[in-house]
């Protein structure tokens, strides 16, 4: 699938990651449409891009949202190849308090309903969208990347519900491949490491120094363009399928 030729629907695709990944596609002659918060800079960022982007308004938590948004978005540009998910939300809250007071379910509802289910919902309607496209010369109709994180691998503390998140994301990449292998729809995941967004806001400045020292090289915050890279060639080598691959400068994370 070559980039130029491509149609990419972003989730999250007003800010960070997202953006990267659309701003990296359009650079490459490619199109795409932000799906985004209504309060989101989606809109601002499609007409600074230009005809190349659309923006369509979605919460992925609202199923009936999902389902109007998506059918839109594809029809954006009359077509859709690719969806990379990068929508989710990121915040710290340990089991219980200091006293042994449950902290609240609603933290870790939160986050398996916009992370897990809110990508699993645009995925399903995406692919039903990629259902109907001719197939390419390979046989392919489209490609899923869903933005995973190490954390689904190794959350450190009061990542609980993020981390049992971004592990369901990790665990359904491989059976959506199994799934949509008939459609010539290929599946792939990225787990970055600590990347350069506004979600890093929520950590203090010393505990992401020390991050990036534990990276094994280079010691640098991720970007947004290395993750844009990374899903450009994802669609250009059609031999990846069913994998998730870490963008962490091979960091592990430890403890806390
Ligand atoms: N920044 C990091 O270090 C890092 C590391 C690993 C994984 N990730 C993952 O990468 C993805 C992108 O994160 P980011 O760092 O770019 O964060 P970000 O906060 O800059 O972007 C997240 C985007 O998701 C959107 N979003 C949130 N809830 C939504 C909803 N209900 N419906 C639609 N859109 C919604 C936000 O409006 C925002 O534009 C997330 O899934 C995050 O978990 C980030």
């Amino acid at each position: 699938m070559r980039v130029s030729e491509s149609v990419a629907l972003v989730t999250g695709g007003a800010s960070g990651l997202g953006a990267g990944v659309v701003r990296t596609l359009v650079d490459q002659g490619g199109r795409a449409v932000v799906l985004d918060l209504p309060t989101s800079a989606g809109q601002e960022m499609a007409d600074d891009l230009g005809d190349a982007v659309a923006f369509v308004a979605v919460d992925v938590t609202d199923p009936d949202d999902v389902a109007r948004a998506v059918p839109e978005a594809a029809r954006a540009h009359g077509r859709v190849d690719v969806l990379v998910s990068c929508a989710g939300i990121s915040s710290g809250q340990r089991i219980v308090s200091r006293d042994g007071t449950p902290r609240p379910l609603e933290h870790f509802r939160r986050h398996i309903d916009v992370n897990l289910v809110g990508l699993f919902d645009v995925a399903r309607h995406t692919v039903s969208a990629m259902t109907g496209n001719e197939p390419n010369a390979e046989g392919e109709r489209g490609l899923i990347v869903n933005i995973a994180s190490i954390a689904g691998y190794e959350g450190q503390i009061g990542q609980a519900s993020y981390g049992a998140s971004k592990a369901g994301v990790i665990g359904l990449t491989l059976p959506m491949a199994r799934d949509l292998a008939v459609w010539g729809i290929r599946v792939m995941a990225i787990a970055p490491g600590t990347m350069d967004t506004p979600m890093l806001a929520t950590l203090n400045e010393e505990f992401i120094d020390k991050l990036v020292a534990d990276n094994i090289f280079p010691h640098r915050l991720g970007t947004p363009g290395d993750v844009g890279a990374l899903v450009a060639h994802f669609m250009e080598n059609t031999f990846l399928n069913g994998e998730v691959v870490r963008l962490d400068a091979g960091l592990r994370l430890t403890t806390n």
